[in-house]
């Protein structure tokens, strides 16, 4: 529980999502409860409002308040006509390939992934479907000082193309797969331009290489690193979706994994928040 004077906050773990109940978010909301949600959100990056009845255009205001909400790149649009700020995934667990089925962070084959998104499941399949977290302040914080000063001003490579992940697309995505004419470098640690703290940035789905290395040495620490992410739950926590549930999580400070094995529809609305280009 919390001391938040605006709604009740419930952590998930000590680092990483809280659920927050008692606020209705499809209404405005005053300066000190933005206030206190900006608080909430910078310390557990994850925010999961259950029980909210949003419409698209109030999703897209939630949107607003924490950036510039961005038409989707990747994804198709839920209502083209009337809200084109919102984007659309819906499988039903039949499909080869679930969308997020790895860790990663999103759209990091571009020059400036978005900073956060906000999404709203508008139809749940039951049991499963869940999305996973993970904190990379977290996985920063639990690398020895010399590897973080040997990573630190380091860049690597990330492109939609060469990794297993990106090869697997579907009918989710309007890009098809569509090759980055190159691949982009972000900084392998990166500082989060509202906290101020380091994090890991590097993933299986998009990274495929340290600039600088040899490509074995460059594999050798990658692969580290993203076993670091995939096995360490004290970094994690596992997100269950109900109909009805809003939840607002960091592109930046986090990377998050899409549970496969549902069987039933999963529709959710998705907005994305205008991110800057990640510096060290
Ligand atoms: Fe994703």
């Amino acid at each position: 529980m919390s001391d938040y004077q605006s709604f009740t906050l419930e952590p998930f773990t000590r680092v990483v999502g809280a659920r927050i109940t008692g606020i209705d978010m499809s209404k405005p909301l005053s300066d000190k409860a933005k206030e206190e949600i900006f608080d909430a959100y910078a310390k557990y990056s994850v925010l999961s409002f259950p029980g909210q009845d949003i419409s698209p255009g109030a999703q897209v205001e939630v949107a607003r308040m924490f950036g510039t909400p961005d038409a989707p790149r990747k994804f198709r649009l839920y209502d083209e006509k009337n809200h084109p700020l919102v984007g659309l995934i819906e499988q039903d667990g039949s499909e080869d390939f679930i969308v997020g089925e790895a860790w990663h962070s999103d759209n990091m084959d571009y020059e400036n992934p978005y900073a956060s998104l906000v999404m709203y499941q508008e139809v749940s399949p039951g049991v499963g479907g869940d999305t996973l977290f993970s904190c990379m302040y977290s996985a920063y914080n639990a690398l020895s000082k010399p590897m973080q000063e040997f990573l630190e001003g380091k860049t690597a490579l990330n492109d939609n193309t060469r990794t297993s992940y990106s090869a697997k697309l579907n009918k989710n995505y309007t890009d098809k797969g569509k090759e980055t004419p190159d691949a982009v470098e972000h900084p392998v640690i990166r500082t989060h331009p509202v906290t101020g703290k380091k994090l890991l940035y590097v993933n299986p789905a998009f990274t495929t290489q340290i600039v600088g290395l040899s490509l074995g040495e460059s594999d050798a620490i990658l692969n580290y690193l993203f076993n670091l992410v995939a096995t360490r739950p004290d970094f994690q926590c596992r997100h269950i979706w109900d109909a009805g549930t809003l939840v607002v999580w960091d592109n930046r400070s986090l990377q998050h994994y899409a549970v496969p094995g549902y069987k039933g529809l999963r529709r959710m609305r998705r907005v994305e928040v205008r991110g800057d280009r990640p510096y060290y």
